[in-house]
């Protein structure tokens, strides 16, 4: 079935879905945006994803092209024209179409597209089985990475160093410290059985499928500490894993090519994918 994307106001074919030139997320990945997935026709922690949305847009002074509720609407309807159950929507709001001009323009509409991806269930399931390598890769990124923005070009790089060295993900470290994954929050299972994330703050994306995970781990009374970690801890972790809105957690068992604890998935983030089934929102 052809696929349809949302592009300002219209429904198009997604092949010839396209934005003018000088939309100033084109020019100057100027914009934000949000991914979020969908199972069996539901929408997964949407409203998680809807106050970052409103957040990242408040923190660059960008206003939204229409309400939070109208903006639901339309992801709605992206998902009915595609017939999706299973996959993600992608939703990117930029300060609009403007002349060229590092400054804000006076009078511009900001710019929403919506796209919506088929995958299939189950596409997760043997990396969950295999668990998957990372390397660690300098952090390159801006200052302010809590927004979760469209400029993601020390993103993609690290992403493609850790593809052309074999690997699924690559960690970035700041300081000595790992901030997180260039799509994914960092995590690791220290030998005392003590699960470590990177805190929020500016220097990492408070990923939604992370908060969710936190307040999984907090119910189910396990010892969690909130602080940044270094890649050394994580050699010597019992295990390590990551989380984004695409797969919800994959277990990793390798990093830099040591060995995380038994090189296999670990029972802790088995534990832990099963408790988000719970905790998460799935809504219409
Ligand atoms: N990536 N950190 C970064 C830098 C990310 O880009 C993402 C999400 C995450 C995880 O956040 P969440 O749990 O809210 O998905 C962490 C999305 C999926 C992407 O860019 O495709």
């Amino acid at each position: 079935m052809p696929r349809t994307a949302y592009v300002n106001g219209r429904y198009v074919p997604h092949a010839r879905a396209s934005v003018h030139i000088e939309d100033r997320g084109y020019q100057f990945a100027d914009g934000v945006y949000e991914v979020a997935g969908l199972r069996g026709g539901l929408f997964m922690d949407m409203g998680l994803h809807m106050a970052r949305l409103e957040r990242s847009l408040g923190e660059l002074d960008i206003t939204p092209p229409m309400s939070m509720e109208a903006l639901k609407a339309v992801l709605r309807e992206t998902v009915r024209r595609n017939r999706l159950t299973d996959g993600y929507v992608y939703f990117q709001i930029t300060r609009g179409v403007a002349p060229r001009d590092h400054a804000f323009p006076a009078h511009a509409r900001s710019a929403l597209v919506v796209t919506a991806k088929r995958i299939p269930p189950g596409r997760f399931d043997a990396a969950m089985e295999s668990g998957i390598k990372v390397i660690c890769v300098p952090d390159r990124r801006w200052q302010r990475r809590d927004i979760k923005s469209i400029a993601l070009l020390p993103n993609i790089l690290a992403k493609q160093e850790a593809r052309a060295a074999g690997a699924y993900e690559a960690w970035q470290v700041e300081d000595g410290v790992v901030t997180e994954g260039s799509s994914t929050n960092a995590w690791i299972v220290t030998r005392a059985n003590t699960l470590v994330t990177h805190p929020a703050g500016p220097a990492i994306l408070n990923g939604v499928t992370r908060q969710v995970l936190l307040q999984a781990a907090k119910q189910a009374d396990m010892k969690v500490e909130e602080r940044p970690f270094t890649p050394e801890e994580t050699y010597e972790a019992a295990e390590a894993f990551i989380s984004s809105s695409s797969a919800v957690l994959l277990p990793v068992v390798e990093v830099d090519g040591k060995k995380i604890g038994q090189g296999i998935p670990g029972p802790v983030a088995r534990k832990l994918r099963e408790l988000y089934e719970a905790v998460a929102e799935f809504s219409p």
